[in-house]
């Protein structure tokens, strides 16, 4: 990551601890970028970037339209490949398998293995329409973590509870409203016990009335577990209630990044406070 060093708030350009912030003395990051690099055809869309997050902490990307944020969210959900570069969860490449001592990329089964602990909700739910809502959250435990049913079950029925839809759990997802689908989307994820949920614009697709309600589950979820979380939002509200840190992103860098009362009281970079007054 290219960066001027003459602000506090910019990452160094070695990007030794470009990332967030929110370190913790003594831990060490349980999400590592180095120098990764993703283009689509001629497109760089990230350049080179570095990214640490500290286990526990919540990080919100924020940053214009195309700068590479969901990007970053894909990549780490491994449906997407870096160009080059590498990415750690914990002390296991994402992307690589280390065989004997030599870096190659990821296959498909290690992938899908390393993938259990991270959990995503998408903007759009993306709830399997043809299982009921307790399927839909028990699915995933007991197929891919082999769980046992009757346990999968228990579970899915406390996070019902959690996110306050147990009338709902014999409904299928088109009988909700968004924001319930939404709620039961944040069960699904969370049913997997992932040591880190991503979060792409969960509410962007919501009536505005319902995107209170999903976005205060998200706060008692940020508040009340040890999650790990990687937020992409524009409810700045939202972002400064629950953030450790925040980092702004354009054209694939980060170009500024910190506590949120930094950011959104004393963004040092023009293109930070342009960002904000347009948003807010
Ligand atoms: N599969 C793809 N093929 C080609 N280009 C892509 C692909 N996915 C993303 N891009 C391009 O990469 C850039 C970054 O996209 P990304 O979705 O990460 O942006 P974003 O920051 O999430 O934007 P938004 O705020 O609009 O969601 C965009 O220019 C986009 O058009
Ligand atoms: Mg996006």
């Amino acid at each position: 990551m290219s960066a001027d060093r003459s602000t506090p708030n910019t990452p160094p350009a070695d990007g030794t601890d470009a990332a967030a912030s929110a370190s913790a003395s003594g831990q060490t990051e349980l999400i590592r970028f180095d120098k990764v690099t993703k283009r689509f055809g001629s497109h760089t869309v990230l350049d080179a970037l570095d990214m640490k997050v500290y286990p526990g902490k919540h990080v919100t990307l924020i940053g214009p339209s195309g700068s590479g944020k969901t990007t970053i969210l894909r990549l780490m959900m491994t449906l997407l490949k870096p160009d080059e570069g590498t990415i750690k969860l914990g002390d296991r490449y994402l992307t690589h398998e280390d065989k004997g001592g030599k870096l190659v990329p990821a296959s498909d089964r290690y992938s899908r293995e390393i993938r259990k602990n991270i959990g995503m909700v998408f903007q759009q739910f993306n709830l399997f329409p043809n299982m009921k809502v307790l399927r839909n959250i028990t699915e995933a435990p007991v197929h891919v973590l082999g769980m046992d049913k009757d346990a999968a079950e228990q579970r899915a029925r406390e996070l019902l509870d959690l996110v306050g839809l147990t009338a709902h759990l014999d409904k299928y997802p088109s009988q909700l409203s968004g924001g319930q689908q939404q709620r039961v989307a944040i069960a699904r994820a969370l049913a997997m016990r992932p040591q880190v949920l991503l979060l792409d614009e969960v509410t962007s697709a919501l009536d505005p009335e319902l995107v209170a309600g999903v976005l205060d589950l998200l706060r008692d979820i940020a508040h009340s577990t040890d999650i790990t979380m990687l937020c992409v939002t524009h409810e700045m509200n939202f972002a400064r209630d629950i953030s450790d840190c925040v980092m702004m992103f354009d054209a694939g860098r980060v170009i500024e990044f910190g506590p949120p009362e930094q950011i959104f009281t004393a963004p040092e970079h023009e293109r930070t406070r342009e960002f904000l007054s347009a948003v807010r």
